[in-house]
């Protein structure tokens, strides 16, 4: 390319072009009947999507936050019980455990996979942690409070290593609930089943968003829980619908956190294109794989573990001057991103935690040096050479410098 176009980070507007005539068509529709909320689209949205994740039931609300905050709630959580995630995550993970009464507690992630490092987490349980095998609970020893569940995240499109977390959880009678919001469609190949399994279907529950940008986006706020077990679906569907299944009859207080019908329409049109859309963001990585081959020395590129078919949300590099490399390539009109700047056991909303600088090591030496480049399934060949030439471009100047 003689004259480089600016290259986006994400675009969005391509993809809703080429399907505007079909996402025209869903807003007639309602508009025909009113049906804004519930009502057929959202319930085929439900099922289809629950068909996509290999899962038995799907409830439709309006965010990943809520899909995970009314799954905590549904799995029955207590005020200050404990639950367990990752400080490298979207805030959205821990404002869910937090508002759903529970207190946050944190393990480190897999330095290679960013995920929750299922030897951290057996750490945490057995060292940190008394077993009481008669009543079936685990007590965090410093806190005395009762640990209940665990909340891996698929980020980036990749699974966490599920076959140990599951095995680990089983052990110490505590729940797992995936947080899939970045994961539409990720499997990962379990040695204990010997088959792949879809995000979705391994924990008692999952929780996924349909934000504009992620693998599946709804056109405003979405989100999902997906699980396989019929009375948790019963419970969520009432949680999120203000504590009703029948009409005006309240057994609890629930909230405003339905899907709406146009959303889910919108969704359905989507959801068509999501296998070939993740074909594509996979064919995509694995050509930056092959790019940036020769630069393992001096820049990280991810890491699929075998027991992972990634969906690529984000394609997320590393190197020791991150905010160079993002200025650079910003300079050159090329967009790029931050997933996440700060890990989340030394943001100012977590002071009260008392974690402090070195309690998550890997988390942080990460957190330090990602930089997500462009990733979406319209990302042509030619863009995505310019955004490597870019890349080494920079790189191999600072490494020149440093000799
Ligand atoms: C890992 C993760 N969890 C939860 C969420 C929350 O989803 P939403 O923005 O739809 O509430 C997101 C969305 O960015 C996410 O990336």
């Amino acid at each position: 390319m003689a004259n480089p176009t600016k290259i986006p980070f994400l675009d969005l507007v391509a993809p809703h072009q080429e399907l505007e005539a079909e996402l025209l068509a869903v807003a007639k529709k309602a508009f025909s009947n009113a049906g804004f909320i519930g009502g057929p689209m959202v319930e085929e949205f439900e099922k289809e999507f629950a068909a996509f994740c290999d899962a038995k039931y799907c409830v439709g609300v309006n965010s990943g936050t809520d899909a995970l905050r009314f799954a905590f709630m549904g799995a029955g959580v207590k005020p200050g019980e404990i639950v367990i995630t990752v400080p490298h995550t979207f805030i959205a993970t821990t404002e869910a455990i937090s508002q759903a009464g529970a207190q946050i507690a944190f393990v480190d992630i897999d330095e290679k996979t960013y995920t929750l490092s299922p030897e951290r987490l057996r750490e945490y349980l057995e060292m940190r942690c008394d077993f009481d095998s008669n009543s079936g609970a685990l007590i965090e020893r410093s806190s005395k409070q009762r640990v209940v569940g665990v909340v891996p995240v698929h980020l980036y499109g990749q699974t966490a290593d599920m076959d140990p977390i599951l095995e680990l959880a089983a052990k110490f009678n505590l729940w797992v609930i995936e947080d899939a919001c970045q994961a539409h469609g990720a499997e990962y190949f379990s040695k204990k089943q010997n088959r792949w399994l879809r995000a979705g279907s391994m924990g008692l529950a999952a929780a996924f968003s349909f934000y504009p940008g992620k693998n599946l986006g709804a056109c405003g706020e979405a989100g999902a829980t997906t699980t396989n077990d019929a009375a948790l679906a019963a419970r969520m569907k009432m949680i999120r619908d203000h504590g009703q299944a029948k009409k005006y009859y309240h057994d609890i207080e629930g909230y405003n956190g339905r899907l709406d019908s146009i959303q889910a329409g919108w969704l359905s049109v989507k959801l068509k294109h999501l296998a070939k859309w993740n074909e594509s963001r996979r064919a995509l990585a694995h050509r930056y794989h092959e790019l940036f081959a020769e630069m393992k020395d001096v820049m990280t590129i991810p890491v699929e573990a075998s027991w992972t078919k990634g969906v690529y949300h984000l394609y997320v590099v590393r190197v020791a001057d991150r905010e160079a490399l993002q200025s650079a390539l910003t300079e050159t009109g090329i967009g790029t991103g931050i997933h996440y700047p700060i890990p989340l056991h030394l943001q100012k909303a977590y002071v009260n935690l008392n974690y402090k600088q070195g309690d998550f090591p890997v988390t942080e030496q990460v957190a330090a040096q990602i930089v997500s480049l462009p990733m979406f399934p319209q990302l042509s060949n030619d863009m995505q050479d310019v955004v490597v030439s870019r890349v080494k471009d920079f790189v191999g100047a600072k490494v020149g410098l440093a000799r």
